[in-house]
This record gives C-alpha cells, structure tokens and sequence, in this order.
C-alpha cells in the first residue's frame, strides 16, 4: 500500500500514491489530458507546470512528467504561453546581431533580472543564452540553449516580455544553416532519403504487423 499525499490541483484538493509523477497523479484524480501531455519523457515541453509547497513562499516551475508529487503541493498546470513567434525566411535572413535587434528587440529590455533563469525547467542559463542573442553569438546561444523544450516558462517570468525559446530557435536555426560546420554523412543520407532510395524498405516496413516493428526497432543497430 502506498503512502498518500494531499494535493491541490486547481485549488481542489486530492489524496494521491506519494510515488507518483504530478502527471500520473492528475489521472490518478480522475484529469484525462488531452493539452498539457506530449512525450511523457521530459522532451516535448508540453507539460510546464508551476506549483508552490504549502508555507512556502517561493514558486517553482517543473515538467509534470517528470516531478513527484509532495505533499501539500499546490499546482497549476501551463500547456501553452503565448509567446511572440516572428515570422521569416531563413534563406534571406541576415546573420549578424541586427536580425535580433529586428525580430526581436525586446530582448534589449532585458533587465537582468535572471527570473527566466531561475524559472527554467531544464536548468538552462536562460538570461546567459539571451545576451549572446544580444550580441549576435549564434554558435554560443546555440549551443546554451540547445536544451530548450520551448515549455514557455522562462517567458512567463520575464518582466521585459521577452519570448527566450523563440530567440534561441533563431539562433539555433542561424547556427545549423549558417555557422556550424557542415556534415558530409548527414547531407549524403538526406539526399539518398530525398532521391527515394529508402521508399521500398519504408513500404515493406509498413506492411509488418506492429509486434513485428516493435521488434525490428528495439534490436536495430545502433550507430556508434
Ligand atoms: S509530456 Fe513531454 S515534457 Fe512532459
């Protein structure tokens, strides 16, 4: 029998298994998600949630499917944040820092005030990856944020209005187009993927019972 803890989900409470995740715990209660729950693995970012403990004064922020529940855990889950997405052609964009300062300037506003950083659910140097934005280092941005699950709390935080994950998909686009070197083996198998050398394989792969391609995946070789 598992030991039970109070939690209060939307201000409701429920008795809920301590062992579970505050995902698991939201259908244990009864929730059926269909916002709010992607990978289940801590990948997609669909499950930001922010929660604070009972007397304590600081809130913090989590994926749901990756946290346990505590007891007397207040919780609000936030399946979206509108964040600003600009729109562009990364053909024509140009690489230097003034596509920031035209896309997204509030990034300028930053008052350095390392909420986003503190809120990030990946732990990421959130205002770090921001400045190297600011000043046009695309590789270092890149390579800071690489993380990102673009969940939107760092964003939700920001007293500037700053939409970090968006700032750093630019950059990290920037980088993988522009900056990073490039690789032969990649660009070889996208082209023989593009030219339909696999479509037969992909045909017959699809005529398999899904036991079969269950199988057929889990005993794949693996690359080194
Ligand atoms: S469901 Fe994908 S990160 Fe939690």
């Amino acid at each position: 029998m598992n030991n039970m803890v109070n939690i209060f989900l939307f201000g409701k409470k429920y008795s809920v298994p301590e062992n579970l995740t505050i995902m698991t715990a939201m259908e244990y209660a009864g929730y059926e998600l269909v916002r709010g729950c992607g990978c289940r693995n801590g990948f997609c970012g669909a499950c930001a949630t922010i929660y604070r403990i009972k007397g304590d004064r600081e809130l913090k922020a989590c994926l749901a499917c990756q946290t346990k529940v505590e007891d007397n855990m207040y919780i609000a889950t936030l399946p979206f944040f509108p964040l600003v997405k600009q729109g562009y052609d990364i053909e024509k964009i140009p690489t230097t820092e003034a596509v920031m300062m035209q896309l997204y300037p509030e990034i300028y506003a930053c008052v350095g005030c390392n909420a986003c950083t503190k809120s990030c659910t990946q732990g990421l140097n959130v205002m770090q990856y921001i400045a190297y934005a600011q000043r046009g280092d695309f590789e270092k941005c890149a390579d800071v944020s690489f993380d990102c699950v673009m969940c939107g709390v760092c964003s939700s935080r920001c007293p500037a209005g700053i939409s970090h994950p968006q700032v750093a998909m630019l950059a990290r686009r920037i980088n993988g187009k522009y900056l990073a070197p490039g690789c032969e083996h990649l660009e070889n198998r996208v082209k023989e993927i593009k030219d339909g050398d696999f479509n037969e394989l992909i045909e017959a792969l699809m005529q398999k019972p899904i036991d079969e391609i269950k199988e057929l995946y889990n005993t794949r070789e693996i690359e080194k």
